[in-house]
């Protein structure tokens, strides 16, 4: 029996919950909020979530296929994680990490970060998040050139459609059209070469032309340039957030040979591509054969739970910098406040033995090609344009049947679809003409299931809208 009093909670719940969101939208600016409805928009307040499932703060329940932002691995709720946390912030919430300051969770991960990775990445630069790991990268690759008597040694490679984060020189590296707004971007050393992006369903030429064009145009930009004045390539292995793009079979390997050639480091950005979701705790070098001189990781490393970025350093740099460390200023003037600090290396701790020992990139391994498979039976729908990705990280791109790309209709489209899908309970992510999936990595086939068909249903309304000329 409904009383009065659980009547006037639920008023009283209303309420609050209505005075939450009008002082988000008075006060909060968020990231890549649409400046053109400032303030007007209410904010989906995501207050719970277990397993692969969240619930808002209306008590209405989600699959998340997005893993909160490429970064949900060992699923949400975790106890252990949480535990893990709960302990180290009693036990040492913080202390600096400068100079010869250290914590116990910061060497522990470190020493697993250098024992999971490729190659000689043994030394581990801390960082706060992806952005600043990145900024970090190319500080190094210039710390290492100029402490050889090569500053000029500076010009960047990057990419268009890449995304690498949101400091001013992780923004400047970026190479996503629609991001580029007022702000002010760094031109003067960074250079985009071609998205590299190559899907055999839908493409005119073949992978192993598109790979030469490719090739050509990064060998004559570093001839241009001059690989005396370049300091680094900076390369997700598979561009994620520019829309899931896979380069054509072999192009990291020989973009990264090219590299070597030229003595330029290969930066390889796996903040999306690392701990899991391609089956590996690194792909670098088991999926693309490359040993890069650093590796870049955040997101998935405490599996969201706490924000941490790493970059990790090739011997060779770090034995090269340390050896010609100027005498008079030999100390190496980069870090924050937060670096490697302790409570979110705990986390980053717990969450790599969990991964462990539940074998989650075995799992990853096992359920991925069976989420491309499912996802690919949504080629069928004709507003489908194409269904691209790789294991756990996905994207079905929208297009009216006219023109392909992200033009305003094709946008109008796909974010019905996911503002559908969002109605039935899926959380996908919207980007211009796409749909973005990237579930916790301990997402189950049944889960995949749910989440092909409620992106059935919702490209079904879609479709008819669009014949409807309900888009508008
Ligand atoms: C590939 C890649 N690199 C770097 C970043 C930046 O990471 P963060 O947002 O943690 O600064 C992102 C974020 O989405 C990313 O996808």
């Amino acid at each position: 029996m409904v009383t009065k009093n659980d009547t006037l909670n639920e008023a009283q719940e209303q309420k609050d919950h209505e005075d939450l969101l009008a002082a988000d939208a008075r006060h909060v600016l968020h990231p890549w909020a649409d400046l053109g409805s400032l303030g007007e928009e209410n904010a989906l307040v995501v207050q719970h979530g277990k397993g692969v499932r969240v619930r808002d703060s209306q008590g209405k329940a989600y699959l998340d296929a997005i893993g909160g932002m490429w970064c949900m691995t060992v699923g949400y709720g975790c106890d252990e994680l949480v535990d893990a946390i709960a302990d180290q912030a009693r036990q040492m919430a913080y202390y600096t990490p400068f100079g010869d300051v250290s914590s116990e969770p910061a060497v522990k991960l470190a020493e697993m970060l250098a024992e999971l990775s490729p190659g000689d990445l043994n030394r581990v630069h801390f960082t706060t998040c992806g952005s600043t790991a990145i900024d970090s990268a190319v500080r190094i690759a210039h710390y290492y050139f100029a402490c050889q008597g090569k500053p000029e040694k500076r010009n960047i490679l990057t990419r268009r459609n890449a995304y690498h984060g949101s400091t001013y020189l992780a923004a400047s590296l970026c190479g996503k059209a629609a991001d580029r707004t007022l702000f002010q971007y760094e031109s003067d050393f960074i250079h985009h070469l071609s998205s590299p992006g190559y899907d055999a369903e839908i493409a005119e030429i073949s992978a192993e032309e598109r790979l030469d064009q490719l090739l050509q145009e990064f060998e004559e930009t570093i001839e241009e340039i001059g690989a005396e004045n370049i300091a680094c390539f900076v390369a997700e292995p598979i561009l994620a957030s520019g829309g899931v793009l896979t380069p054509p079979p072999g192009y990291q390997k020989a973009t990264w040979e090219i590299c070597r050639k030229n003595d330029i480091l290969y930066v390889s950005d796996e903040v999306v591509t690392g701990f899991g979701r391609l089956g590996h705790f690194f792909a670098s070098e088991v999926r693309f054969g490359i040993l890069p001189d650093m590796i870049i990781t955040a997101k998935g490393i405490t599996s969201g739970y706490q924000p941490l970025g790493a970059v990790l350093i090739s011997d060779r740099i770090t034995d090269a910098i340390g050896a010609a460390a100027p005498e008079n200023k030999p100390v190496f003037s980069n870090g924050y406040t937060y670096s490697g600090h302790p409570v979110a290396c705990a986390a980053a701790v717990k969450n790599i033995e969990i991964m462990q020992r539940d074998d989650i990139c075995g799992h990853v391994r096992e359920v991925g090609p069976y989420f491309m498979e499912r996802l690919k039976e949504l080629r069928s729908f004709p507003i489908v344009y194409a269904v691209r990705g790789d294991h756990l990280m996905a994207c079905v791109e929208c297009w009216t049947g006219e023109e392909k790309g992200p033009n305003a209709a094709n946008m109008a489209l796909a974010q019905r679809v996911d503002a559908y899908c969002q109605e039935a309970g899926l959380i996908v992510r919207p980007y211009e003409n796409l749909c973005i999936l990237s579930p916790p990595l301990i997402v189950e086939k049944s889960d995949i299931d749910q989440i092909v068909t409620i992106l059935e249903g919702a490209l079904d309304r879609a479709q008819r809208d669009l014949k409807a000329g309900k888009l508008d």
